[in-house]
C-alpha cells in the first residue's frame, strides 16, 4: 500500500470524531461531471457561460434557459453512490464519522446510507413552490417541460443554492459545530474556491487534516497530509 494511504488509515484508526467535506469530485466516479475539471460543466462551450447560469439573476431573467441547463447538467436521475460514499456512510455506522458536509445536490450520501449530512448548497431531491410553499419531488420538475408550475401557478424552484443567494443558516451552524469538534477533517474532490464553502475548513482545530483531490488545489500547503488521487479508490484502500 502506498505511504500516503498507509498514514491515512492510521489516522482513521486513531480518530474517533471524523468529519469529512467534499464536493462535486466526489460524485465524479458515479459519472457526475464537476465543475472546474478539465472536462467540467463549467469548461464546455455553452450558449451562455455555465457559471453565470447558475446565478440568482440568470434564474430571474432567464427563466426558462435556467430549467433547460439544469435538467441537463445537475440532475442525475441514474446516477449511484460510489466507493467515497459507501466508505463514508460505513465509517458512519462505526461510530468514527460524526458528519458529511457536502457542496453536492445529487443526494449520493443520503442514498449510500449516510445520516448526518449537511448540504450546503442544497439539494435537486427538495424543490418548493415560490408562491405556496408546496413541496415537490425531484421527477416533477426533472420531468417537467420548460418552467415548472405548481397547482397554485407558481414556479417550483429547486432548493439549490445559486451563485447570489446565500445559504441556509441551520446548515451552516450545523456544519461549523461538526468541524470544530472534530479530531479529524477529510477534505476531498473540491477545488476549495467557491465561498464561503471553502472558509469553513478555517474552524479546524484537530489534529488530523486531510486532503484528498485528483488535482492540486491552492489550498494544499494548509493540509497535514495531502493525497492526489480519486476519492473513492483511496477510501476503498484507507477504509
Ligand atoms: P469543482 O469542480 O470546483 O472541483 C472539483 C475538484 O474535485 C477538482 O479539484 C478535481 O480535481 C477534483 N476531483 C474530480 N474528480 C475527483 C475524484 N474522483 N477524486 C478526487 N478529486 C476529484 O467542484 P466544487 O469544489 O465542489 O455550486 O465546486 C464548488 C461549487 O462550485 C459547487 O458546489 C457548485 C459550483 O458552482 C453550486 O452549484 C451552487
Amino acid at each position: 500500500m502506498n505511504v500516503k494511504i498507509q498514514l491515512l488509515k492510521e489516522m482513521i484508526n486513531e480518530s474517533k470524531k471524523i468529519v469529512f467535506f467534499g464536493g462535486a469530485g466526489v460524485s465524479t466516479e458515479s459519472g457526475i461531471k464537476d465543475f472546474r475539471s478539465a472536462d467540467g460543466i463549467y469548461m464546455m462551450d455553452y450558449k451562455y457561460p455555465p457559471e453565470s447560469v447558475l446565478s440568482h439573476s440568470f434564474y430571474v431573467q432567464h427563466t426558462a434557459e435556467f430549467y433547460d441547463f439544469y435538467r441537463e447538467y445537475l440532475c442525475f436521475p441514474d446516477a449511484k453512490p460510489n466507493m467515497a460514499h459507501f466508505k463514508l456512510a460505513e465509517l458512519e455506522q462505526s461510530g468514527k464519522l460524526k458528519a458529511v458536509i457536502t457542496q453536492n445536490v445529487d443526494g449520493l450520501h443520503q442514498l449510500a446510507g449516510s445520516k448526518t449530512v449537511y448540504e450546503l448548497h442544497g439539494s435537486a431531491l427538495r424543490n418548493y413552490c415560490v408562491k405556496c410553499g408546496k413541496s415537490h419531488d425531484f421527477d416533477f420538475v426533472y420531468k417537467s417541460n420548460g418552467i415548472p408550475k405548481c397547482e397554485c401557478g407558481g414556479t417550483v424552484k429547486p432548493d439549490v443554492v445559486l451563485y447570489e443567494e446565500s445559504l441556509n443558516d441551520e446548515v451552516v451552524s450545523g456544519a461549523i459545530k461538526a468541524i470544530k469538534k472534530a479530531d479529524m477533517l477529510i477534505v476531498a474532490g473540491t477545488s476549495l474556491t467557491v465561498y464561503p464553502a471553502a472558509g469553513f475548513i478555517r474552524y479546524f482545530k484537530g489534529k488530523n487534516l486531510v486532503l484528498i483531490n485528483k488535482d492540486a488545489t491552492a489550498m494544499d500547503e494548509n493540509f497535514g497530509l495531502v493525497i492526489h488521487g480519486k476519492v473513492g479508490e483511496v477510501l476503498r484502500e484507507a477504509v
